[in-house]
């Protein structure tokens, strides 16, 4: 079992996996022999070009796979952030143009967006979306009213959207691939930008990045592998429209040139994303976390075992009196978002929960506390969860 094989889940009770996953051993396990390999091997020698190669060629096919994208589409990055803004800032935008952010992004992507706005002289427009408080039951009437949404906030100048694939806050999914249609009808054909942060991992991911222009994600949340690598998804248009923005070797089509006059030095695929020396090890890790989660069982197989547990755990806070919770039946994923209206402050309620060994995180916008069900969650850990936070409840109702 996955869990059995994550040293950070035996100590505490955890759901944070929105914001970590727990590498299981394995995963360090390929890191360390992978880096021991290129020691032997090199570290910079003719004999390691290979290996480095073979690495970074099998990872990159095995997420272009998962994206149901080809391989030359797939761009390895960091993390989430750089998946985002580096193909973002390289987006052909004229001053005037219009971004349409939604209301439930990433502080991160949405500062991006507004540096980029005011270096490029374009406006930004809001896509409201953290108002919806569907649950699984009620997925299509939510995704209607994204729909809806979207269509009275698009302008004639409207050059690009951005819209995460399962929000961070309200644990809600957006319909990417409708999204993407509606888009396509649009005048301007706006590019879309996708924020799969939360996504990979946890749910089906291939038709929503097909479908978007830009599909960022990470290894290191739903999927459990090592921080410090992640992806991106790129359309057709966007390796033919966007111009490189953080240039390096990595780039170059010939990274022994440095010519001054050289007419199109960079790669005309995903690779004229990436830019320099990365950790090559980490590659080995993330295949390995893959690899585990799919002997847990196939991604709708997986996506039910979340949705069991974080349904039973909505259920729980849905009967104790004192909790809201931000949506209105069972989340369509892993993420039950609530509060406690009258109890602590969040941030306290996280430090009161994490004395008892149960970690779970505190959201600003809408202010709120967030547990994280995985595969990898148990019975007894909702459990605990559960009372704790009706001890907190009942407290607050005596004051
Ligand atoms: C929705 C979302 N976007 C972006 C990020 C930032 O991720 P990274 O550090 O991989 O760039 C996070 C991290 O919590 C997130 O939840």
């Amino acid at each position: 079992m996955l869990r059995d094989l994550c040293p950070a889940l035996a100590n505490k009770t955890y759901f944070n996996y929105g914001g970590q996953g727990p590498l299981p051993t394995p995963s360090l396990d390929a890191i360390t022999a992978s880096w021991q390999r290129i020691q032997e091997l090199g570290p910079f020698t003719n004999d390691v070009w290979p290996y480095l190669s073979q690495e970074i060629h099998t990872t990159r096919r095995q997420l272009a796979q998962f994206c149901g994208v080809a391989l030359h589409r797939l761009v390895l990055t960091e993390n989430v952030t750089t998946g985002c803004v580096l193909p973002l800032w390289g987006l052909p935008f004229s001053a005037g143009d219009r971004l349409l952010i939604s209301d439930c992004e990433h502080p991160g992507i949405v500062h991006a967006c507004v540096e980029l706005a005011r270096r490029q002289q374009l406006a930004i427009d809001i896509l409201p979306v953290k108002h919806l408080r569907h649950g699984y039951d009620d997925q299509t009437a939510c995704n209607r009213a994204v729909l809806e949404n979207l269509e009275q906030t698009l302008t004639p100048q409207t050059r690009l959207v951005v819209l995460s694939h399962l929000l961070w806050n309200t644990g809600q999914t957006m319909p990417i691939t409708e999204v993407a249609a509606a888009l396509n009808h649009h005048p301007q054909q706006p590019f879309l930008l996708v924020d799969a942060a939360q996504s990979f991992g946890q749910i089906s991911v291939d038709e929503a990045a097909a479908a978007a222009d830009i599909y960022a994600f990470t290894g290191h949340k739903w999927a459990c592998g090592p921080e410090g690598l992640g992806g991106v998804a790129l359309s057709e248009r966007v390796l033919a429209d966007a111009q490189p923005t953080v240039i390096g070797w990595r780039s170059l089509k010939d990274e022994s040139k440095a010519q001054l006059d050289l007419e199109e030095p960079f790669h005309r695929d995903s690779r004229r994303f990436e830019i320099a020396t990365s950790c090559v090890p980490l590659l080995a890790g993330l295949r390995c976390s893959l690899k585990l989660l799919e002997e847990e069982g196939n991604a709708a197989d997986r996506l039910m075992q979340i949705r069991h547990w974080s349904a039973q755990l909505w259920n729980e806070l849905h009967k104790i009196e004192g909790i809201e919770l931000l949506l209105d039946g069972p989340p369509p994923a892993g993420l039950v978002s609530f509060s406690l209206p009258h109890g602590p402050a969040t941030k306290e309620v996280v430090k009161q929960l994490g004395q008892q060994g149960i970690w779970i995180r505190d959201l600003a916008d809408p202010n709120c506390l967030r547990a994280c069900l995985n595969i990898t969650s148990t019975a007894d850990e909702l459990v605990l969860l559960t009372n704790a936070i009706k001890h907190l409840a009942k407290d607050s109702s005596l004051h």
